[in-house]
């Protein structure tokens, strides 16, 4: 028989871990979990959480090939210790970082946040994570800095799908500086109480749950602190589909889909259709930082 993630990490059981955590008790009726130690966070929906087997086995990740599966096939091979962020541009510390001095001191929370992917699917994802803000004001952001421009690793080696030269590697994605200092964005180290699987990230990725997925840049190696608008990969590939911004809006559709609905993964084939909400349900958290734009031509 082959065993899936569902079969090792059954809900009944992530469901007493988390009563665990929340006791308090966690560190000592169960040292395996100590590992990240996260606490609660206000900004996590109430919503049921997609398995760990929906959200490790259905996964965009292109540098491990186009396929649904590809990732959680090929990205095993994928070497995430040692690992270093370069931090460069306008900050006041630029320089290489070890991923624990990334992490040092910043404030791990679980946030289960809704996931909308453009492609018109959703989940719900018990991210463990800090918000980057953490992360920016200890590098010194100068004045004169206005975005945020992020890249993902480029090691062909362990990464087959980077052989294709349908994007121009590597991964890349952006925010503007207010999107990226926002309570709401963060930086992932893992999910659902352990380190990032492979497949969706390690050993951290950004998180902005109120944009379409693929804003959510995987495997990040450097984090540069700009002042024009850097260039991203899905804009650079399709500029009439892909804009900068791509914040989750039903009332703008994709030029070949409605973005009007989504369906959740793992809810079976006939129901699990439901509406897609403005900025994925964030509205009353994000509209601010968009008063003055035309959503239609700043999509
Ligand atoms: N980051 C990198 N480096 N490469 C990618 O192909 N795909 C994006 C985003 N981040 C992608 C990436 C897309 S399209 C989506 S929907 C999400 O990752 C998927 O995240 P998940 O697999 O954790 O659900």
């Amino acid at each position: 028989m082959r065993l899936n993630w569902s079969d090792v990490t059954p809900k009944p059981l992530w469901l007493n871990r988390r009563k665990l955590m929340t006791g308090g008790a966690a560190l000592l009726a169960a040292p395996a979990f100590a590992k990240i130690e996260a606490s609660k966070s206000a900004y996590s929906t109430d919503e049921e959480p997609n398995s760990l087997e929906d959200i490790t086995s259905y996964n965009n990740f292109y540098e491990f090939g186009t396929g649904k599966e590809d990732p959680a096939t090929y990205a095993g091979a994928l070497t995430v210790d040692p690992w270093s962020i370069v931090i460069d541009g306008l900050v006041d510390k630029p320089g290489t970082y070890d991923l624990a001095d990334v992490v040092k001191g910043q404030p791990l929370e679980e946030r289960i946040y809704r996931f909308r992917c453009v492609e018109a699917w959703s989940m719900v994802v018990p991210w463990i994570g800090f918000q980057l803000s953490g992360l920016l004001d200890r590098v010194g952001v100068q004045p004169s800095a206005k975005f945020v421009a992020f890249e993902t690793l480029v090691r062909p080696e362990e990464m087959p799908g980077v052989a294709s030269p349908f994007i121009d590697w590597p991964y890349r994605e952006g925010l503007r500086l207010d999107e990226a200092m926002h309570p709401l964005t963060i930086l992932a180290t893992g999910l659902y109480g352990e380190e990032m699987p492979k497949q969706n990230g390690a050993p951290i990725r950004l998180v902005v749950p109120w944009k379409y997925g693929f804003k959510s840049i995987k495997s990040i190696v450097r984090l540069s602190l700009v002042d024009k608008m850097p260039p991203t990969t899905w804009n650079m590939l399709q500029p009439q589909e892909y804009g900068f911004y791509s914040n989750v809006n039903p009332n703008v559709d994709h030029p070949r889909w409605s973005q009007a609905s989504e369906r959740r993964i793992g809810s079976g084939l006939f129901g699990g259709r439901q509406d897609t909400l403005m900025f994925n349900g964030y509205e009353a958290e994000v509209a601010g930082l968009y008063a003055r734009m035309d959503l239609t031509k700043d999509y």
